[in-house]
Order: structure tokens, then C-alpha cells, then sequence
């Protein structure tokens, strides 16, 4: 059977991160291969023509998933009945830019994205941002549209549960599939914390399989924060294809479920004494379109004062755009 047409706004189009997305979206990687859909999207005007290019691509790849493609550079056109908005657009920091210019130029246009989506996107929309600082970017979205329910809006940090898992496997020899309950606590940022203290390898505790405390305090935790900061060096651009796969894998858990936690930001209950309203990332199961924190977790010393600091930076990059005006206090 096949089910209706959703409609998918990605902004950013022209981007790398979406070149890397929109066409296995197409094939419907993200939605099932039972879902067709319908593409808008999104960019500034300067790279309208080449998301033309874009498109002429998707309509050569004769995707019997892909219903439309419009390209447009007006929110409240790209948002219109979006049942799922991959948030990718972003200003990135250019030569001089102190990190509060970056934040005023994002805050800009994150608020006119949610003040859009809050006017005309679907009500059950589910909004992933990608485009960085992608937390407090999901925070002025979602404070700008104060209809639309607070655990619709998300930010990815699955890109960083998806590097845990790789860096655990190549430590152990165990195949990524054999691994799980792995966690990424706070702020998609150097900060952020991946916790293995819940972590199973083949179903036995990940750390006894690992026996190596070394490993995790000096060599895991900070490759896991700096790994964006290495693929950049490595390729001169900031990952691309895999934060695409993650963005894929993102919305395909929350939208049909998994087996398995896996890691989301998503906006505070409370809990963990991460405060009310903030975006941070917490281990999440997901069911029939919805997620749920994982609840009652033990939260040792270790892991605590990491997943404070973390969250302190969040906090501070709040007050920020507070300050500059892009939500309420
Ligand atoms: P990119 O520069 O290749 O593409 C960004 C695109 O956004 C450009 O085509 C630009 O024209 C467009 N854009 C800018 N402002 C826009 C607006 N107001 N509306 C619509 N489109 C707009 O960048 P990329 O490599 O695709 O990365 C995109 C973002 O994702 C960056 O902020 C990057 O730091 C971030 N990122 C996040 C993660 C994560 O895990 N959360 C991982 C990698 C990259
Ligand atoms: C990543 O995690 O790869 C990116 O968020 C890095 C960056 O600064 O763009």
C-alpha cells in the first residue's frame, strides 16, 4: 500500500549536506519506500540557479518516490504544509566574525524560519536543524513559533551518536550492528559528551569488553567532540555525506521507529537536571512517530560534571540570543 505524500523542506539545498541527502530522501532512505514525496526547496537567491541544477539532477534520477520538486527562496512557500523541515541553511563563520556576529546572523534567519513554519507548515511537522550552532538554532526556531508544539523541534546530534558507535567498534572489532545504548548528552559542540556507562557491546557492558580506562577518558570522549574539527582539516570542508546519512537516519527513527536508544536534542522536560525549554541532546527511544527520553538512567560523578559543563554551555549560548532579542527569556 502506498501511503500519502509528505511534503519535505530542506533549506540549504544548494549545500553540500543536502547534496548529500536529497536524493537518497528521494528514494525514500528517510520516509520508507512506501511514502512519496514532496520536495521544496529552500535557499537565498544567489543559489537559486543552482538548485535548479539540483533539481534537474533529482529529475534524472526518475525516483517513482518523487511526486514534485519546487525550489523557491520565500519561507513561507517552502514551509507550506511541510510535514518534515530538514533545517540545513546556515550562515557559516567567515574571516573576523566574533561568535556573537554569528549568532546575530543565524538568529536572523532561524527566527524567520520558525515564524514561517509556525504560520503554514503541517501540524504534526517535524523540524530537524542541521545548520550550526544547531541547538540554539533549534532553540530561536521553536521560540518563534510558539503553536507548534516544543518536542517537534530537534537539532542533530545523531552525526556524533553515529562517530560513537564507529569509534567503539573499531576499538573493539565488533560490528556497529552488535552495539548499543550508546548516548550523546548536551550540545553538538566540542562540549557535548558520549557516554558509554550504558553501553553494550554483543549485549556485555561495553567499558568491561573495552578494559581500557585510558581509552575512554584521554583518547574516546575527545576524538568523538573533535571529530567535525578533524574532518575539516582533513578535507578543507566540514563533513558533508555523513551528517547527511545522520540527518536521514534522524528523521527515519523518529518517524518509524528503532530497535535500538539513539541520540537526539531535543527540548528539555527537565530531565537530568537539564533545565526546562533548553535544546540539549539526551539518549531517546523512538516509537510510532514520537520520542521519549530515556528515563531513570544512573548518572554517575564522571559522567555528571560532563554533562554540566556541557549543558552550561548551552545555557550561556541562550542568554546570548536572548540578549540579542532572537526569543524570550
Ligand atoms: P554549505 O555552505 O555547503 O551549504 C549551506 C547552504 O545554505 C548554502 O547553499 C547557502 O546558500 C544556504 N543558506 C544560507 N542561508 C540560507 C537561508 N537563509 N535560507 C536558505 N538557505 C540558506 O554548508 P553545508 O556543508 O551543507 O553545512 C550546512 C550547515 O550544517 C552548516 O551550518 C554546518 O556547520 C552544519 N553542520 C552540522 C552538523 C551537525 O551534525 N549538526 C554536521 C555538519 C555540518
Ligand atoms: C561536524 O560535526 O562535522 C560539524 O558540525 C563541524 C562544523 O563545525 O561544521
Amino acid at each position: 500500500m502506498t501511503n500519502s505524500p509528505v511534503t519535505v523542506t530542506v533549506t540549504g539545498a544548494s549545500g553540500q549536506i543536502s547534496y548529500g541527502m536529497l536524493f537518497r530522501i528521494a528514494a525514500g532512505a528517510m520516509l520508507g519506500h512506501d511514502t512519496p514525496v514532496r520536495l521544496r526547496l529552500l535557499e537565498i537567491p544567489a543559489a537559486i540557479r543552482s538548485a535548479e541544477g539540483v533539481a534537474m539532477e533529482l529529475d534524472d534520477g526518475a525516483y517513482p518516490l518523487l511526486s514534485s520538486i519546487d525550489i523557491t527562496d520565500d519561507p513561507r512557500t517552502a514551509f507550506d504544509g511541510s510535514g518534515v523541515a530538514l533545517l540545513v541553511g546556515a550562515r557559516p563563520r567567515t574571516k573576523g566574525m566574533e561568535r556573537a556576529d554569528l549568532l546575530a546572523a543565524n538568529g536572523a534567519i532561524f527566527t524567520e524560519h520558525g515564524t514561517a513554519i509556525n504560520a503554514v507548515a503541517a501540524a504534526d511537522v517535524k523540524v530537524l536543524v542541521v545548520g550550526n550552532p544547531a541547538n540554539t538554532n533549534a532553540f530561536i526556531a521553536m521560540s518563534n513559533a510558539p503553536d507548534v508544539p516544543r518536542s517537534r523541534f530537534t537539532a542533530l546530534t545523531r552525526l556524533d551518536h553515529n562517530r560513537a558507535i564507529a569509534q567503539l567498534s573499531r576499538k573493539t572489532g565488533a560490528p556497529a550492528a552488535d552495539i548499543a545504548k550508546v548516548a550523546v548528552w548536551g550540545n553538538h559542540s566540542a562540549t557535548q559528551y558520549p557516554d558509554l556507562f550504558h553501553a553494550t557491546v554483543a549485549g556485555r557492558p561495553a567499558l568491561d569488553v573495552v578494559n581500557d580506562e585510558a581509552w575512554l577518558t584521554d583518547d574516546f570522549i575527545s576524538t568523538v567532540q573533535q571529530r567535525g574539527t578533524a574532518i575539516i582539516a582533513a578535507r578543507g570542508s566540514s563533513s558533508a555525506a555523513s551528517a547527511a546519512s545522520a540527518a536521514i537516519d534522524h528523521i527515519h527513527d523518529w518517524t518509524l521507529g528503532a530497535p535500538d536508544w539513539v541520540s537526539m536534542a531535543v527540548c528539555s522536560d527537565g530531565s537530568y537536571g537539564v533545565p526546562d525549554g533548553l535544546i540539549s541532546s539526551f539518549p531517546v527511544t523512538c516509537e510510532a512517530g514520537d520520542y521519549t527520553i530515556v528515563p531513570d538512567l544512573e548518572i554517575g560523578d564522571f559522567s555528571r560534571t560532563r554533562i554540566d559543563a556541557s549543558v552550561r554551555e548551552l545555557v550561556d549560548e541562550r542568554a546570548a540570543v536572548v540578549e540579542l532579542g532572537f526569543a524570550a527569556g
